[in-house]
């Protein structure tokens, strides 16, 4: 059967789901996007995910074309369609297609909304027991890290040098401290049991499962600092780890060719995996 996408309020074969050259996302990447995890054919932490949403699109002047409510049902109603178990569904917003290519915002054009929907078996991927390989990349991206704009460029460089150098990850570096993954939050466990991850801001994008597994860990009394590190920091830590819809938690086993301790994921990223994985569960839609 053929996968179902969704454009602006028709579910169509994903063949037949297109938009118009003119559309901004295609000529600006003038539009917003979110990754929500399906587990069990569920949404995980989307009201999470849909508040950021809600902020992106607030951050430059974009109304959304539907309530977070209906966009809620619109990504349900695609993971029956698809019959998706495990995976992600994937949506984005721009401000649509004009009559031109003006620069300015048009008047009285429409958003485009599209979704579609991925499959992966994100609790099982193999991965998530060997750990990643990571190299670093300078960071090379805007000043608005915190809006999840589809301006990905930088990323897809990033992540394509760590394909080339046969690591899952790169890490983005800037002032001699690491700013976040190409597409996931960076953490490290120090000598003294402190969980690292830098702090929110312009720099980074505010990750939803960062702020879930920071949540978790500070529900069970861990110590949690939010400050920025760099990699020598995390070349000396006791673990890594990183974070994202996509991947959870995941361990960091090497940077640049270095291992991080004995290589191996670490009991706390172990556990934050698990606790993670649990809230998941309890908290799908
Ligand atoms: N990426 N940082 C960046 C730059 C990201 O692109 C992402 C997510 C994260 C983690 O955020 P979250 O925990 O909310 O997924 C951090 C998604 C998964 C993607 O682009 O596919």
């Amino acid at each position: 059967m053929e996968q179902i996408a969704y454009v602006n309020g028709s579910f169509v074969p994903l063949s037949e789901a297109k938009v118009s050259i003119l559309d901004r996302g295609f000529l600006f990447a003038d539009g917003i996007y979110e990754v929500a995890a399906v587990l069990d054919g569920k949404l995980i932490d989307n009201a999470s995910h849909l508040a950021r949403l809600e902020r992106s699109v607030g951050e430059i002047e974009l109304a959304l074309p539907e309530t977070t409510a209906r966009i809620q049902e619109i990504q349900k109603e695609l993971v029956a369609r698809n019959d998706l178990v495990n995976g992600m569904v994937y949506l984005e917003v721009t401000r649509g297609a004009d009559t031109g290519r003006d620069f300015a915002f048009p008047k009285n054009v429409k958003p485009t909304l599209i979704m579609f929907t991925s499959t992966k078996d994100i609790i099982n991927a193999p991965s998530a027991k060997t750990g990643i390989n990571v190299i670093t990349v300078p960071d090379l991206r805007w000043a608005r890290r915190d809006i999840k704009s589809v301006a990905l460029l930088a990323q897809v460089l990033a992540k394509q040098a760590a394909a080339v150098a046969g690591a899952g990850e790169a890490w983005m570096i800037e002032d001699g401290k690491v700013t976040e993954g190409g597409s996931s939050s960076c953490f490290i466990l120090t000598q003294d049991d402190v969980i690292v991850t830098r702090q929110n801001g312009s720099e980074i994008l505010p990750g939803c499962t960062r702020k879930a597994v920071v949540a978790l860990a500070e529900e069970r009394q861990l110590r949690v600092e939010e400050r920025a590190f760099s990699v020598e920091e995390a070349l000396a830590a006791k673990e890594a780890f990183v974070t994202s819809a996509s991947l959870f938690v995941q361990a960091v086993v090497s940077i640049d060719g270095k291992k991080v301790a004995d290589g191996k994921p670490g009991p706390m990223t172990n556990r934050l995996r698990e606790i993670y994985v649990e809230f998941a569960k309890a908290t799908a839609v």
